[in-house]
């Protein structure tokens, strides 16, 4: 994989936001994680059942993380992390364009620095029950709507000049 500096950026940006990219639809996320699994770098996101985005990973096989520079697209975060694609395209709303992706994994998001292609290897339901913090099941679980979990090997990473 080309050299590319992104790890760091991309935690620090996550708590503020990226976008989950699926069959063009950009979804708001600030929770993923990156390391190595079964021996490949990987990336895990956290997908509600309510989200369109769930519905669209039913059937598909991959996605892409894009990781906006600091600072920058906080209306089109807030926007994607608060309106449905299933009520009509996000990226038309907001006068979007996607990137083609440069891996075969999903398109990503134009105007983000990084794009982190994932095909996905692994997905199970997050048990909630099994949180050893009970105030965290509380917080995050009052209502249920629980994550699956998707594990995607990282298999390419481009940067753009933004
Ligand atoms: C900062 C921020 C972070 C979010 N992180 C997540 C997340 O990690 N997982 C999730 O399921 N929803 C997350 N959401 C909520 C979704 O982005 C939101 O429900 C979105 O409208 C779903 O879009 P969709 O229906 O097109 O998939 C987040 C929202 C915001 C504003």
């Amino acid at each position: 994989m080309e050299q590319i500096n992104w790890l760091e950026d991309a935690v620090r940006q996550l708590p503020k936001g990226a976008f989950l990219m699926v069959k063009g639809n950009p979804m708001t996320i600030g929770w993923a994680q990156f390391g190595v699994l079964w021996g490949k770098l990987c990336a895990t996101v956290y997908v509600r059942h309510s989200r369109y985005t769930h519905t669209l990973l039913e059937d598909c096989e991959s996605f892409t993380i894009s990781v906006p520079s600091a600072g920058t697209m906080q209306k089109e975060l807030g926007y994607c992390g608060t309106h449905s694609g299933r009520d009509g395209s996000k990226c038309e709303a907001l006068h979007l364009a996607l990137v083609p992706a440069a891996f075969g994994a999903q398109d990503g998001l134009d105007g983000c620095r990084y794009h982190i292609e994932c095909r996905i290897l692994h997905r199970s339901e997050l048990d909630e029950k099994a949180i050893a913090d009970p105030a965290l099941q509380s917080r995050y679980y009052p209502a249920g709507d629980p994550h699956t979990m998707y594990i995607g090997e990282i298999v390419g990473v481009t940067e753009a000049n933004v």
